[in-house]
C-alpha cells in the first residue's frame, strides 16, 4: 500500500507493508541506536544494496536528541567522504528520524534521507511530514528544519519487539488524529483491539492519509497543521513538570486529550457522552488519562512557555464533536482554571 504526499517542493510516498529490497547507486549511511541495531539492523542490511554502507550507532534515548549527536552523525559523513548525492536512512523511532532528517537537512546544505520507522508513534506520526530537529537546554525541538524524506517504509514487523507501553503511546497519537478528523476512524478504536497486524496496518494507513492531507495543505504549520497538537498544550506542561521521565510522550498526550476534552465539555463543544467515549477508548488501550496537578497557578503559567503560544495567548485545539476540531485562543483564565482544578482535586 502506498500513500503519496504532494508538497510544493517535493513529492514522496509512504509505503505500508513488508520492507522491500532497496538498491541505491550512492553511498548510504544508516542512522540508528544501539538497541534497534541489536534487534533489526541485520534484517535491514540483508535488503539493502548500495555503493557502500556506513552504520552510525547513537546512544538510545530522548536525552541524546541533541546537537552532540548531530555532530557525531555529520563527522561520520565527513570521514566517509559523503557527497551531495549520498543518502541517509533513519532506522528507529521518532528520536532517530528527527535527528537523521535534521542531519540530512544541513549536511552540505541538504542531502536526501529515507525513514524506516520502527515505533508505532513514528509510523503513524513522526516519520511523515518533514519536521526534523533536536532539543537543547531551552526546550524540546527548538532547533530544527522542515526537510522532507524521499520515502518512508512502515513495516509492522518491527513493532513485534516494541514494549507494550510504547505501542499504547503510539495509539494515543493515532486516537488524536481520529478525534480531530474522522469519527468513523474513532469508532474503529472502539470496536477493535489492534492485536492483529491487519488492524495495525489499517490504523497506520488512516493516520498517514490524514497527516498527508494536513501537511500538503499546510507544510510549515501556518494553520491547520497545528490541529495535530490536540492534547499537546497540556501534555507539554505535564512532560516538563515531570522532567520527561515519568510519562512517555504519547502517554502525556493521552492525559492532555482528556484535559482538553474537559475544557471542550465546559465550552459546550462536546457532550458528556462524547467526553466519556474518548476517555474509555484511551483507558481501553492502557493510555493514562489522569494526572494530579500539584500547583494550579504554576501549571497555568507554564502554558506561556510553549513555543506555540504566541503573543501571550494560549492556543487550544479542541474537539468540536468527535471527528471535528476548533482552534480557540480566547478562553478566559477563569474557565481554564476550573478545568485544571478538576485535575488537582481528584484523580480524573
Ligand atoms: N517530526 C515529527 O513530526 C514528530 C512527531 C511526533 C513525535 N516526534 C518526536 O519523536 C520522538 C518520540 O518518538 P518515539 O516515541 O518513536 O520514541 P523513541 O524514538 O525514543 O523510541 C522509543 C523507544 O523504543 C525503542 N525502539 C525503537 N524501535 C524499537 C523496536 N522496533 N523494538 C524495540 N524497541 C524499539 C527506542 O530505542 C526507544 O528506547 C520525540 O523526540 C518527538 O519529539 C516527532
Ligand atoms: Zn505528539
Amino acid at each position: 500500500m502506498e500513500i503519496k504526499l504532494n508538497l510544493p517542493q517535493s513529492a514522496y510516498s509512504v509505503h505500508i507493508g513488508e520492507l522491500p529490497n532497496l538498491a541505491f547507486e550512492t553511498k548510504v549511511a544508516i542512522i540508528t541506536n544501539n538497541k534497534i541495531a541489536g534487534l533489526w539492523l541485520g534484517d535491514v542490511l540483508q535488503k539493502l544494496r548500495a555503493k557502500s554502507v556506513v552504520i552510525v550507532t547513537l546512544k538510545d534515548g530522548e536525552e541524546y536528541k541533541n546537537m552532540a549527536s548531530i555532530e557525531e552523525i555529520l563527522n561520520s559523513l565527513f570521514n566517509e567522504k559523503f557527497d551531495r548525492k549520498s543518502l541517509l536512512i533513519a532506522l528507529g523511532g521518532g528520536v532517530i528520524s528527527d535527528m537523521t532528517g535534521f542531519a540530512a537537512a544541513i549536511y552540505q546544505r541538504g542531502i536526501n534521507f529515507i525513514n524506516i520507522p520502527t515505533t508505532l508513534l513514528a509510523q503513524v506520526d513522526a516519520s511523515v511530514g518533514g519536521k526534523t530537529g533536536v532539543n537543547n537546554a531551552f526546550g524540546k525541538n527548538l532547533i530544527g528544519a522542515f526537510w522532507q524524506p524521499k520515502a518512508v517504509y512502515c513495516d509492522t514487523k518491527f513493532l513485534s519487539t516494541l514494549p507494550k507501553r510504547e505501542i499504547s503511546a503510539g495509539i494515543a497519537e493515532a486516537i488524536k488524529m481520529a478525534v480531530m478528523f474522522d469519527k468513523g476512524f474513532f469508532e474503529f478504536f472502539e470496536n477493535h483491539d489492534l492485536k492483529a497486524q491487519s488492524e495495525l496496518e489499517f490504523v497506520i494507513k488512516k493516520c498517514v492519509e490524514i497527516k498527508a492531507d494536513v501537511v500538503s495543505k499546510d507544510e510549515k504549520e501556518a494553520g491547520i497543521r497545528a490541529v495535530l497538537n490536540y492534547g499537546h498544550t497540556f501534555a507539554h506542561v505535564i512532560e516538563n513538570e515531570t522532567k520527561y521521565s515519568h510519562f512517555l510522550h504519547g502517554e502525556a498526550v493521552g492525559i492532555g486529550m482528556n484535559m482538553a476534552n474537559s475544557l471542550a465539555l465546559k465550552l459546550g463543544l462536546i457532550d458528556k457522552n462524547e467526553q466519556e467515549s474518548v476517555k474509555n477508548v484511551l483507558i481501553k488501550f492502557e493510555i493514562p488519562t489522569s494526572y494530579k496537578i500539584p500547583n494550579l497557578e504554576r501549571f497555568y503559567e507554564a502554558f506561556f512557555l510553549d513555543k506555540k503560544s504566541a503573543a501571550n495567548k494560549i492556543k487550544f485545539i479542541l474537539p468540536n464533536k468527535i471527528g471535528n476540531f476548533i482552534m480557540r485562543d480566547d478562553i478566559e483564565k477563569r474557565v481554564i482554571m476550573d478545568v485544571l482544578r478538576e485535575f488537582s482535586e481528584s484523580e480524573k
